[in-house]
């Protein structure tokens, strides 16, 4: 694709960025469908934070990705929030609506559509342990209790944090906290169980969150991890005949969302998930 006077630009702030796959997947797909933008990663120094969002919409970026460590406190900058931004508490994408800068949450939604893409499950039947509650729990958390499931429950190291994510959550649907050492009866009555915690990420690939035994075969295991594609928790689950489900769609959806937030068209997922692959192989 030719660069011209005309093309427009998105990009993603984060502090490091270098290890991202965003800026291939949005190009790649930008290409595709012949839209005349390009997507740039910034690695931006904490107390620049402000400045690179204004000037961002000095430029006219059509909007960008937020990724760690400032999906909080981007919120500072921005004029407004979506729903899902409010009930999570964080933003990963910004679009300018109008000359305002609109912060969004499209990490849950990912989740949920990675999900359901790949396991045929009725939402309003699921009973879900989830394991953590830091960010991504918070995401994945507000997704399926407004999009209807039965009960989670929330199993954290530290319980506290557990207990807030399950009394935040009650507002949509059946909750519990629980600590994640005394998650096993939960898991046995569960239909889905998720890892939203970092145990079991490369390099660390032989820890698992939870002892297998506690696993079943009525379970749908789903990991967020995608490095490896299979942990240590989903090949074990996949042993013993459960369905598994890992990151990888969750990565593609959720920028598939915040493309079609700023571009107004459907994201050609299929490539941006062999983008991805790709990157990872
Ligand atoms: P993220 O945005 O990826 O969710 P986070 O907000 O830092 O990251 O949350 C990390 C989650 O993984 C938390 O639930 C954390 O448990 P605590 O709240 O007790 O810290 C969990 N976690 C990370 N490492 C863990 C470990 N070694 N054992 C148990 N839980 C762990």
């Amino acid at each position: 694709m030719r660069i011209t006077s005309q093309t427009g630009a998105m990009g993603l702030i984060g502090h490091p960025v270098a290890h991202s796959k965003s800026p291939d997947m949005m190009n790649r797909a930008c290409q595709y469908l012949g839209l005349p933008y390009v997507y740039l990663a910034y690695d931006i120094d904490p107390e620049k934070l402000e400045q690179a969002v204004n000037g961002m919409k000095s430029l006219k970026f059509r909007g960008f990705n937020v990724t760690i460590p400032y999906k909080v406190e981007v919120i500072n900058f921005l004029d407004e929030l979506d729903d899902s931004a409010k009930e999570i508490g964080a933003v990963n994408t910004v679009v300018q609506d109008a000359g305002k800068w609109v912060g969004h949450n499209t990490d849950g939604v990912g989740y949920l559509r990675s999900l359901v893409e790949e396991i045929p499950l009725k939402l309003s039947e699921q009973k879900v342990v989830m394991l953590g509650a830091g960010g991504a729990a918070r995401a994945v958390g507000y997704a399926l209790a407004t999009a209807g499931v039965r009960k989670i429950s929330i199993a954290n190291r530290t319980v506290q944090k557990a207990d807030q994510l399950a009394k935040h959550l009650s507002r949509w649907t059946s909750t519990e906290a629980l600590a994640l050492s005394h998650a096993n009866q939960s898991i046995q009555e569960a239909t889905l169980l998720i890892n939203t915690t970092s145990i079991g990420m490369h390099p660390n690939t032989s820890q698992a969150p939870i002892p297998k035994s506690w696993l079943h075969e009525n379970l749908v295991v789903s990991d967020l991890i995608y490095h490896p594609k299979e942990t240590e928790l989903l090949q074990t689950a996949k042993q013993l005949g459960a369905q598994v489900h890992n990151g990888l769609g969750m990565l593609v959806h959720q920028a598939a969302i915040a493309f079609e937030l700023w571009l107004g068209k459907a994201a050609p997922i299929q490539l941006m998930k062999e983008v991805l692959e790709a990157s990872l192989s």
